[in-house]
């Protein structure tokens, strides 16, 4: 008693055990339960992922038919909660709107609530796996002051989200297979990173025995910020802030100088040494999406002139500052059409399986309450002082 590790930031304290993902940051690996994301990338799709990480195995053909029939039949909310918006500013972020929604389906789906039951958490899984998309369109549409579009079961689960998010309902949307293609890539590549800051929140949550519906909100609270979930909105702020390649070299400068509270977003993490291999994954992505829209981005010129010269420079390379997942996503985003400010929700979409999955191991298993400790460095005893003496 009275002696603790003190490990600020956790940088060397495993929390739990778990068997879904793996990842080696000084070889740039990224396995979920074993599969290399690369692969996944390339030949899986986003809901078969979601399975491979809630269940352990990639699905047979009918299995997976399966699944993405019950996801769909929950895509659906409450009709209750389209009156939920109406509370928020139509200015608020969506992140926020996001956090609040979320944590009310708490009050709407009591069924999925009893974490004691696992036909219980499988459904609330299912219910938050299916209804994040349909809440982050319903939050993008609230701050246009568009009609909410419900979703539509015909249609995949990424060409879905696009439909609501950008479907009104006098104008059938139309869907280009390409983009539905590179949302659903997006998704996959954020699906689930082991203990990050949002999913350790999760759990931590969790651990009290809170509902999945409070856990997941907040988890969402916790993504919200530039240095983690944040950070690809803020890439394409300073990408857009830069303007220019010509630029480059005074906010690299601005990133090395320790008096500058400047970071250069997308770059660095804590765990990997080496490229993050979904960066990789999505630079490419970045290329072909480009390239099939016909889109000349001065962004992404500017972004991977900074990563070639960040890459040469001794600053970045003594510290081991790679460009992140953050780095390219959002210039994908950006060319699918998607606002700025729906940066984060998206990846709170797609990292909601990874949530679900890590809280599901979780009470599944054996687990105590999450409760660090603390080195104390305040006042030793004291008496107290009246008001009239102080
Ligand atoms: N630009 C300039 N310097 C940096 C950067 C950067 N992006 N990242 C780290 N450093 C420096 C930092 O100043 C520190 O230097 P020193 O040792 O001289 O004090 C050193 O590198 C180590 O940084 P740290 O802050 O101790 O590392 P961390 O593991 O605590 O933080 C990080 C990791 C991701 C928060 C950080 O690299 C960062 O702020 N990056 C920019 C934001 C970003 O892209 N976040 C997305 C992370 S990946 C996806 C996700 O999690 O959502």
């Amino acid at each position: 008693e009275g002696y603790f590790t003190f490990d600020p930031g956790f940088t060397s304290t495993a929390a739990c055990e778990s068997q879904i993902t793996f990842i080696d940051g000084a070889n740039g690996v990224l396995l979920h339960r074993g599969y290399p994301i690369e692969q996944l990338a390339e030949h899986s799709d986003y809901l078969e992922t979601c399975y491979l990480l809630l269940y352990g195995e990639l699905p047979t053909a009918e299995q997976k038919t399966e699944f993405v029939r019950t996801v769909h039949q929950h895509t659906m909310v409450h009709e209750q909660i389209r009156t939920f918006f109406n509370g928020f500013r139509r200015d608020a972020h969506p992140m926020a709107i996001m956090c609040g929604v979320v944590g009310a389906l708490s009050a709407f789906y009591h069924d999925s609530t009893d974490i004691s039951d696992q036909n219980h958490r499988t459904v609330a899984a299912y219910r938050l796996i299916a209804k994040m998309p349909t809440i982050a369109a319903m939050s993008y549409k609230f701050s246009i002051g568009q009609p909410f579009m419900y979703p539509d079961n015909s249609l995949d689960y990424s060409a879905n989200f696009l439909h609501m998010m950008f479907g009104n309902p006098c104008e059938p949307s139309n869907i280009s297979p390409v983009i539905a293609r590179a949302m659903d890539k997006i998704f996959l590549l954020h699906a689930d990173h082991e203990q990050n800051a949002s999913t350790s929140t999760v759990r931590l949550a969790g651990s009290s025995q809170a509902n999945p519906f409070a856990c997941i909100a907040a988890g969402i609270a916790a993504l919200w910020g530039p240095s983690h979930g944040g950070a690809n909105e803020a890439v394409v702020k300073m990408l857009e802030e830069i303007g220019d390649v010509s630029n480059i070299d005074e906010y690299i400068a601005r990133a090395k100088d320790k008096d500058d509270p400047f970071r250069l977003m997308g770059f660095g993490h804590r765990v990997y040494k080496n490229f993050d291999p979904r960066a990789k994954v999505m630079k490419q992505a970045a290329d072909e999406v480009l390239a099939e829209l016909g889109i000349n981005d001065p962004m992404l010129d500017i972004a991977k002139r900074l990563e070639e010269i960040a890459l040469e420079d001794a600053y970045f390379v003594d510290k081991k500052l790679y460009p992140n997942v953050d780095f390219y996503s959002g210039i994908i985003l950006k060319a699918l059409g998607i606002p700025t400010t729906m940066f984060t929700v998206i990846f709170a979409v797609g990292r909601t399986v990874g949530w679900i999955a890590h809280w599901n191991e979780m009470i599944s298993g054996s687990y105590r309450i999450g409760r660090p400790r603390q080195l104390y460095t305040g006042y030793s005893e004291r008496d107290f002082v009246t008001i009239d003496k102080r």
